[in-house]
């Protein structure tokens, strides 16, 4: 008999967050600080429920892309001059992600002026 598993889904992601800043205390908790600011900033914006939770959820993973400790202590310590290299990963990561795949411009992104990608 085939067993199924159920996942709360912002549970899943809350968690795949805090374990991609673990890999230095200087980056502990970055996207989670940075995911409760813009949905703090995106209610008090009065945004559509989706957008709210599509800006929370790019935010909880912007810096996917960054996969070495030096690429997240470069772009954490301003030192990086292409920002390009972990959100283009980024981008490429989430794309293939069908669930998240709506973020993945919004990755790609992020240390651009606003542009609403959704
Ligand atoms: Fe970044």
């Amino acid at each position: 008999m085939k067993r199924q598993l159920s996942v709360n889904l912002n549970n899943l992601l809350l968690s795949l967050s805090e374990v991609i800043d673990l890999a230095n205390p200087l980056t502990a908790q970055h996207q989670h600080r940075t995911a409760f600011i813009a949905l703090a900033v995106a209610q008090r914006a009065n945004l559509e429920p989706e957008m709210i939770e599509n800006i929370f959820t790019a935010a909880l993973l912007h810096d996917i892309g960054a996969v070495t400790v030096e690429e997240k202590l470069s772009i954490h310590s301003f030192a990086e001059s292409n920002y390009d290299r972990h959100t283009i990963k980024g981008e490429l990561l989430l794309e293939q992600i069908p669930w998240l795949k709506k973020i993945s411009k919004t990755v790609r992104n992020h240390h651009r002026n606003y542009i609403y990608y959704y």
